[in-house]
């Protein structure tokens, strides 16, 4: 772990909540990591989508440009690109354990994203991360999610559809 994953974690919570939070967020971790999030009342799931989407808007888009715009010209693009995005990250970043993405069903205004992960519990994550793309690139998008871990598949399919 390269240490921009936790200075992310750190932005979004200081610019959101304010720095007193996250020296809060510091003194609480490794003791009780949940501390934060429990005396905010806000579901995990939530937390992981608004991580997605501060991934993309802010630390993709502010502090790896290039690089988000090199996958792609537009949502779609990016989508079906998506598979390779990860190899140029590791150019950067040669000892990330990354995700596995492979699109499918890929029409006019839909295609399925299916993501394969060593680590559970991040599908909320990825929701958030597609969300924030659809932002960056300005488009209207819906998600369905048809087929999870949790419910005896090996990963998650997502359908995406825009206009
Ligand atoms: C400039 C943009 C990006 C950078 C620099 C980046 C970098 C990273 C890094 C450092 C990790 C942690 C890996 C590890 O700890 O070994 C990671 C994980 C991850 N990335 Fe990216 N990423 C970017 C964009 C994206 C995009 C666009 C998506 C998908 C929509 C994505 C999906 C994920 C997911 C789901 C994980 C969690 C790992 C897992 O599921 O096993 N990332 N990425």
């Amino acid at each position: 772990m390269y240490g921009i994953v936790n200075k992310a974690i750190e932005e979004l919570v200081s610019e959101t909540f304010g720095p007193e939070k996250w020296i809060l967020v510091k003194e609480k971790s490794g003791v009780d990591v949940d501390f934060f999030i429990s005396t905010e009342q806000m579901p995990l799931s939530d937390v992981l989508i608004a991580f997605g989407e501060w991934w993309i808007l802010k630390t993709g888009k502010e502090k790896y440009g290039y690089l988000m715009e090199s996958g792609g010209g537009n949502f779609k693009e990016f989508i079906i690109n998506l598979p390779l995005f990860h190899n140029r990250v590791m150019m950067i970043y040669p000892k990330l354990t990354p995700p596995e993405f492979k699109v499918t069903d890929i029409k006019e205004n839909s295609l399925h994203l299916h993501y394969f992960s060593k680590r559970v519990g991040l599908q909320e994550f990825v929701r958030g991360l597609i969300q924030g793309l659809a932002k960056f690139y300005a488009c209207n998008i819906e998600i369905n999610l048809l087929g999870s871990r949790n419910e005896n598949s090996d990963h998650e399919e997502f359908e995406i559809k825009w206009k």
